[in-house]
């Protein structure tokens, strides 16, 4: 495997996929957007590309076939990127979970994790019903971001989001991969 994936470290190129993982509400998908855009790569969401794949609201799928399809079509959609270059994907806040999964963010793709602090998240994200899994209780939100925070970050570069402009996210990103 080129030393371009999994964790970044000082590269003088930027890698064929940049993967952004982390809680809901860390802004993957507008750190993305800017980051792909400023390396003038393609930028995809994945669950936008779940959503247009299935014709339906990633709500729909979780309330019509359950939990564990809608994961099942997460892991189809991102090792569909696995050839794709000149990307960079934001992706759901659930996908690194998944073990299957694990493999593309340690050698398919430069991963950043955009960590949340859980106070920030519950501000950024409200009472969002667009995102099934914001219907649990308080309780149970947390113990699921606490147990996923081990995941994230044995898997993507931290990068601290709290307080910060999308830009300056963007930015330190685009410094570690060393694009001037
Ligand atoms: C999920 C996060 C969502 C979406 C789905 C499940 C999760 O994406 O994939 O609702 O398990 O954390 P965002 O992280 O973009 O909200």
């Amino acid at each position: 495997m080129p030393r371009t994936a999994g964790r970044p470290e000082q590269q003088p190129h930027a890698p064929h996929r940049i993967a952004l993982i982390g809680f809901m509400g860390s802004g993957k998908t507008t750190v993305g957007r800017l980051v792909a855009s400023r390396l003038g790569y393609r930028f995809l969401d994945l669950d936008t590309l779940i959503v247009e794949n299935a014709r339906k609201s990633i709500r729909e799928i979780f309330n019509e076939d359950g939990e564990e399809v809608f994961r099942q079509i997460e892991t189809e959609a991102l090792y569909s990127l696995r050839e794709m270059h000149r990307l960079v994907i934001a992706t759901g806040g659930g996908a690194p979970i998944r073990q299957e999964n694990q493999e593309f963010f340690e050698n398919l793709a430069s991963t950043f994790y955009l960590e949340v602090s859980y106070n920030e998240f519950f501000k950024r994200t409200g009472q969002d019903h667009a995102r099934p899994l914001l219907d649990r209780t308080e309780k149970q939100l947390k113990g699921l971001y606490k147990s996923r925070l081990p995941v994230y970050r044995s898997l993507g570069q931290r990068i601290l989001t709290d307080s910060r402009k999308p830009e300056d996210i963007a930015a330190e990103i685009l410094k570690i991969l060393v694009v001037p």
